[in-house]
């Protein structure tokens, strides 16, 4: 998959995933891992797919109705893809932190939905449920930081609380912040991630 590779000055840190919303890419978030954590080492992807041009980490068939097939390929494209990475950029693969946004949200979500140990955390900002009716793995250990809109009109109140929910279930801890600016992710749900972030 495309994407960049920038190592930390501190490599027992966990390595910060970072992936993009619909129509991004890889330069997208640079800035907001540098907010969360500027000594550790980031790994930033393009979603393989387009939709009018515009990059994703997986189809869709309208706005907000996922192709669960392509969803559940794409994952498992992205989960590889970190295995490989972790080998050629020697680094730890049990202490990835995902940071996505909207789409990218979505697929880190959807690592988590399908592999006990793709990540160790997340942070998730405007996220939605990506897969009903499925066991998920036990996600004990994994820390977890979703950033919602009350008003989103993309990612609905209900679906966070949902998510939240389905993976405490799972026994993840999660930590739910919410804001009120639509889908827009703000510079405030940002300081709020970095704050949860220093307390790990
Ligand atoms: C998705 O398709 O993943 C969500 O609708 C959010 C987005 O548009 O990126």
């Amino acid at each position: 998959m495309k994407h960049i590779f920038n190592k930390g000055k501190d490599t027992t840190k966990p390595t910060l995933l970072l992936l993009h919303g619909t129509g991004g890419n890889e330069l997208d978030l640079l800035p907001l891992a540098g907010r969360i954590d500027d000594t550790a080492s980031v790994l930033s992807v393009r979603g393989n797919v387009l939709e009018n041009g515009m990059p994703r980490f997986f189809r869709r068939l309208a706005e907000g109705v996922f192709d669960e097939e392509d969803l559940i390929f794409r994952t498992k494209e992205l989960n590889e893809f970190l295995n490989e990475a972790a080998e050629k950029y020697n680094f730890d693969r049990d202490n990835i932190m995902a940071i996505g946004y909207s789409n990218g949200a979505n697929i880190a979500a959807s690592l988590l939905f399908h592999y006990e140990d793709a990540l160790r955390g997340a942070i998730l900002h405007h996220p939605m449920v990506p897969r009903r009716g499925i066991e998920l793995p036990d996600l004990s250990g994994k820390s977890l930081f979703i950033a919602a809109g009350t008003n989103d009109p993309m990612c609905p109140p209900e679906e966070a609380d949902e998510l939240q929910s389905l993976l405490e279930k799972a026994k993840a801890d999660v930590k739910l912040h919410w804001e009120n600016k639509g889908h827009r992710l703000t510079a405030e749900e940002v300081e709020a991630a970095a704050q949860w972030y220093r307390s790990l």
